[in-house]
């Protein structure tokens, strides 16, 4: 009840209990209380009294007991605040504007949920009924089974102007209410009222407590809008609501994450195939709230957003947007789907497990951050580099939380570090290449600096943190991640990848592996193949966790053309191999910036002397 704290306690204080029951029946003192005979029951003796100092009466042969505001709600039939106006009114008291409206809209939302479960019923039935059949043939070729449609409850709008209408007004719906809740529209200039959705597939969108509050209507086949929403009413506020989160709400705890897609369809194909846990915005950019309402369920719930350019630039804005709100433990992952798929689309054409590789292979909000920083200019200059400081620095500032900002502007810097206080490559080794593939450039001290051609590749090849447990050093593992990802590559690279040998004995075994295949293979070979016969050799697990570990040297874009993957992969391979500690402090400045401890942080203070000391005993120190 929306009264201020104390206003019902001042009412009982004003009004005197004894005058108010004393109204209806005879009170005679006695002692500290009132007695007379019960209201509620035929007696002849009094068995009801009034206890003024306690504020109730009682009836013992009934058992009825209550206050004030009971007593006039069981002898005048009145409602709660309604008793509450009335003694307010005695008191002399003004009751807050607000709480009685809110009584009263309370009671007019729920008829309007009742009017939209109606809807619900009456949409399933159209998709029933002959004249659904268009609609389920066509939910019937977008694969969903008959099941989907039920969990979901899908129905069927048809093109009659006023069918909806007209069945829910011969229910005793009135014609206010179908416009309230945005099922029907009264054109302002005049004239008959008529269905908002009409020849549309349609989507109930409930709210967290599993009520329908709106609807999404999809057009069968094509035309626009291909989805038509119901307005804004006083049931439903789009940037509240997130679709299927009552569906998935179970399955969310269950499973601890939570998976955020871009449409209706998605979430329907998701749950479809096993991921239950989906939920999608409805047609807007995610909102702050939408993200705060699926922390209260998982702490790291993974944004799959379509593997094109609008969904990839949607994934950077929901990175901006959530930076801010981060918590210790809360967070986002990004999973990048292949150009042109959205989760509906590629479990279709490829199946659940490659819905599943693509979840495993998301990647930390920090991540997609650091790559469009890193991305966004080659850094070939001074001054770009502290442009690309500052702009790290700037971001780690906007996260709110203090521990968490600490956090990012470690995990920043370190990779700033591991990027670019990297040593000149002694002028011995041929195996930088600047033939075009590398830029080279002077560093800050004068050093000669060589800077990779795919932006990132060689951040993301040092973030040890990613080939944990993995054999042989990034470097070679990168060589065969991105041929993995990419077997289109060998096509261009062949020669040098069957020639070359990779220092780690698991790693050239899965390289000859790789070479044989390719050798043997009709076609060109896709990833899925070169897999299967991997799986065959028996090498598939190391050929799977290499092949997802090399996965951030392609970027954020997941549409990576093949000439830039063949640059980065050139850029790998002419990238030096360092002193082994280099790449241990570096593993241990993550860990730190990941768990902040003095022992992980004793680890890394002991690792960089240690580089120090090499590097100065190599003439290096600057
Ligand atoms: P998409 O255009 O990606 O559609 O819009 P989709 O989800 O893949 O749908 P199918 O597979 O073609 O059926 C994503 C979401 O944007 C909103 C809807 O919520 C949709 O699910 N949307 C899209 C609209 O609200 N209106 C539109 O006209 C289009
Ligand atoms: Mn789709």
């Amino acid at each position: 009840m929306a009264y201020p704290p104390g206003f019902l306690d001042e009412i009982r204080a004003r009004v005197s209990l004894e005058h108010l029951v004393g109204r209806r029946v005879k009170l005679v003192k006695r002692g500290r209380e009132y007695v007379g005979l019960s209201p509620f029951q035929n007696e002849k003796s009094p068995s009801f009294t009034v206890v003024p100092e306690k504020g109730f009466y009682h009836c013992f042969s009934s058992g009825e007991h209550g206050d004030h505001f009971t007593w006039l709600m069981k002898t005048e039939g009145l409602s709660f605040p309604e008793a509450v106006e009335r003694l307010a009114g005695e008191a002399g008291m003004e009751v807050p504007r607000g709480s009685r409206e809110a009584e009263e809209e309370a009671a007019q939302l729920k008829t309007l949920h009742e009017v939209m479960d109606r809807a619900v019923q009456w949409f399933q039935a159209q998709l029933g009924a002959g004249v659904g059949k268009v609609a389920r043939d066509y939910l019937a070729r977008r694969g969903l089974s008959a099941d989907t449609i039920k969990r979901f409850r899908l129905g069927f709008a048809p093109g009659a102007r006023t069918g909806l209408k007209e069945a829910l007004l011969a229910r005793g719906i009135t014609e206010e209410q179908l416009v309230a809740t945005g099922l029907v529209i009264k054109p302002e200039e005049g004239g008959a009222s008529f269905d908002r959705f009409r020849d549309r597939v349609m989507f109930p969108i409930t709210d967290a407590r599993g009520r329908t509050i709106a609807f999404g209507g999809r057009i069968l086949g094509d035309g626009k809008p291909k989805y038509l929403n119901s307005p804004d009413t006083v049931l439903f506020h789009k940037g509240k609501i997130l679709f299927g989160l009552f569906e998935a709400r179970g399955a969310i705890r269950e499973s601890g994450t939570a998976l955020i897609a871009e449409g209706y369809m998605d979430v329907i194909g998701l749950a479809q195939a096993g991921f239950t846990q989906a939920v999608a915005p409805l047609g807007t950019a995610l909102t702050e709230d939408q993200v705060q309402l699926l922390w209260r369920l998982a702490p790291e719930p993974v944004v799959c957003l379509d593997g094109d350019a609008a969904g990839q630039r949607a994934a950077l804005a929901v990175a901006d947007r959530v930076l801010p709100l981060l918590k210790a433990g809360q967070s986002l992952r990004f999973a990048h789907l292949p150009t042109g798929e959205d989760p509906d689309s590629l479990i279709k054409a490829q199946g659940a497990s490659a819905m599943k590789e693509v979840l495993d292979r998301a990647v930390p909000l920090s991540d997609v951050l650091w790559q469009r920083e890193y991305s966004q200019q080659m850094i070939d200059s001074p001054e770009r580099e502290a442009g690309l400081k500052g702009r790290l620095e700037a971001l780690a500032r906007r996260v709110a939380d203090p521990e968490v900002r600490e956090a990012y502007q470690r995990s920043f810097r370190a990779r700033f570090d591991a990027e670019f206080r990297r040593q000149a490559p002694p002028s011995d080794r041929g195996s930088y290449r600047n033939d075009g593939n590398f830029r080279r450039s002077e560093g800050r001290d004068g050093r000669t600096k060589f800077v990779p051609p795919l932006a990132g590749a060689t951040s993301a090849l040092r973030n040890s943190a990613l080939g944990r447990g993995l054999p042989g050093s990034a470097r070679e593992r990168s060589i065969i991640g991105l041929v993995l990802l990419r077997p289109e590559l060998l096509a261009r690279v062949e020669e040098t990848f069957a020639d070359m040998h990779l220092d780690d004995a698991n790693l050239d075994r899965l390289r000859r592996a790789i070479v044989e295949v390719s050798a043997t293979a009709a076609d060109l070979l896709d990833s899925g193949t070169l897999h299967a016969h991997l799986r065959q050799h028996g090498i598939g697990d190391l050929a799977e966790r290499v092949a997802q570990a090399a996965r951030p040297l392609l970027g954020l874009r997941a549409d990576k053309s093949l000439d830039e993957v063949e640059m980065a992969w050139r850029g790998v391979l002419s990238v030096q191999e360092r002193p082994l500690v280099l790449g241990e402090a570096r593993a241990a400045a993550h860990e730190y910036a990941e768990d902040s401890s003095d022992e992980k942080r004793d680890a890394l203070v002991e690792l960089r002397l240690e580089e120090k000391r090499k590097s100065s005993g190599q003439g290096e120190s600057s």
